[in-house]
């Protein structure tokens, strides 16, 4: 973080300070203890779990200089009393994110979307760190917290803050762009994923639009051009809108599109000329409409063809348990399993059904999707279908928030034993063991909450 001192901070986020305020903070901002260094700030953040302040003499031993409290505590460092921790960590941000842009030359980036945003994020953030000094979030850090727990790592001279924005509901995004208005939005998609929550695919369409209506006045935004639902978003931009996709109304587009084992080969049309030939590890031809909005960023920020292409072929992988691919003892394992949406599941199913292309054996290992609330019966009859469709040699269906894929999987027709219903991952990681062969393609893939990217870890070990 830029340089502060407590009392500035104490002025900043409205608190009672308690102690010496002439203390300097400059290092780390977080609400883990573990996290914390010398010389850093403590958020003690209550939680649904657990309690930041039962955190705050191990935030101390850590190094921390001073922390931020929501009642006051018998205390070594000086503290900043307020009513909500999560409040003054945005006021903070906001501050900071003032600051750095007043006296730098910070350009910020915000990327939604319903699936594919750490992916891109992560693709954006290696673009931006060939450009110059880039922040970007940790994993998914995109919500109240991850948010603005990102944004308290820029410096002075930071040129590129690149922000990963997330919503389970209508006004979280607002929430995040009333505290860092981007500069340039980008939104990859709209789909299911969280559907539950959400209360339909209307109101997602609605909270992601959020991002635009978020932008600095004027920003332009990156929308894409085959999603008619992300279409309409172009209404409400106040700015120019750049369009990526297969469509030939996309401007930064991906043609002759070859998915193999080794990655994903494709030809990229940007406005100023076309790469013949990218070579992008990540695997799944979705992924490439992440690599788009990617090159898009690109194109707004000026970089020339060999810069953008030599940044998405730098990364090798989306982010772990993205499809991360094994080849392990003669056989190919994907674990796709950090989380799983209808669309997530039938983009990771079609790259399965590509990479076996007939000539393997193709394994789905598949746990609940979950947060769809009532579209979670539907979603997984029509998943079924698909499966079948694809022609995957075997389903394993772990989990009884799963059964219903198992039953659809079998109605469906000729499925004698081609699918196999296990209650526990152990289960299922005993009849993969046995089953798997060398040359199989297996894919192990379900919400973070059914842990299964734990069962795929260990299919990796022991096929190993
Ligand atoms: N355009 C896409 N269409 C369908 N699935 C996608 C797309 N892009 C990525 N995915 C898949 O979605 C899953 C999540 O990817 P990623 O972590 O990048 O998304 P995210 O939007 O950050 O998710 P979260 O909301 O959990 O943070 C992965 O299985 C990935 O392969
Ligand atoms: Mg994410």
């Amino acid at each position: 973080m830029i340089e502060l001192s407590v009392t500035e901070i104490a002025t900043i986020v409205g608190g009672r300070l308690i102690g010496d305020g002439a203390q300097l903070i400059s290092g780390v901002v977080d609400t883990d203890s573990r996290l914390m260094e010398p010389g850093g700030l403590f958020f003690a953040k209550p939680g649904d779990v657990t309690d930041g302040h039962l955190f705050v003499s191990d935030a101390i031993a850590h190094g921390a200089r001073a922390i931020v409290v929501e009642r006051e505590l018998d205390v070594s460092v000086p503290q900043i009393v307020v009513a909500d921790t999560v409040v003054a960590l945005a006021d903070l941000a906001r501050s900071v994110v003032a600051q750095v842009r007043e006296s730098g030359n910070l350009t910020i980036i915000g990327i939604t979307g319903s699936n594919g945003k750490t992916t891109t994020k992560n693709l954006v953030a290696a673009l931006c760190g060939r450009l110059g000094s880039t922040v970007a979030p940790r994993d998914s850090f995109n919500n109240e917290v991850g948010a603005p727990l990102t944004m308290l790592k820029l410096t002075l001279d930071t040129r590129y803050l690149v922000l990963e924005l997330g919503a389970s509901g209508i006004g979280h995004i607002t929430r995040l762009t009333d505290i860092a208005a981007p500069d340039i939005g980008v939104v990859l998609m709209v789909g299911l994923a969280h559907a539950g929550e959400f209360g339909g695919v209307e109101a997602t369409v609605t909270a992601k639009s959020e991002l635009v209506r978020g932008l600095v006045p004027g920003a332009p935004v990156i929308l894409n051009a085959d999603d008619p639902r992300v279409v309409p978003m172009a209404e409400l931009a106040t700015g120019p809108v750049l369009w990526f996709g297969h469509t030939p109304a996309a401007t930064v587009r991906a043609s002759h599109i070859v998915v193999s084992p080794a990655g994903t080969r494709f030809e990229l049309e940007l406005p100023d000329g076309t790469a013949q030939e990218v070579r992008f590890a990540v695997i799944g031809e979705h992924h490439v409409m992440n690599a788009l909005a990617a090159a898009s960023v690109g194109v707004l920020l000026g970089c020339d063809i060999s810069t953008i292409v030599g940044a998405l072929e730098s990364v090798e992988r989306a982010e772990r348990w993205r499809m991360e691919m094994h080849r392990v003892g003669g056989l190919t394992v994907i674990n796709d399993a950090y989380n799983a949406s209808p669309d997530s599941m039938a983009a990771a199913l079609k790259t399965l059904a590509q990479l076996a292309n007939r000539e393997h054996r193709s394994i789905a290992v598949l746990g609940e999707m979950s947060e769809l609330g009532e579209f979670s019966g539907p979603e997984q009859d029509r998943l079924a279908l698909l499966l079948v469709r694809l022609n995957i040699t075997q389903l394993v269906v772990v989990g009884g928030g799963a059964r219903r894929l198992h039953i659809s999987a079998m109605n469906e027709g000729s499925w004698d034993g081609e699918s196999q219903f296990f209650e526990t991952a152990d289960d299922a990681y005993d009849y993969l063991v046995d089953f798997c062969e060398p040359g199989d393609i297996v894919l192990v893939k379900s919400s973070n909450s059914a842990g299964l990217r734990f069962l795929g870890d260990r299919l990796v070990e022991a096929l190993a």
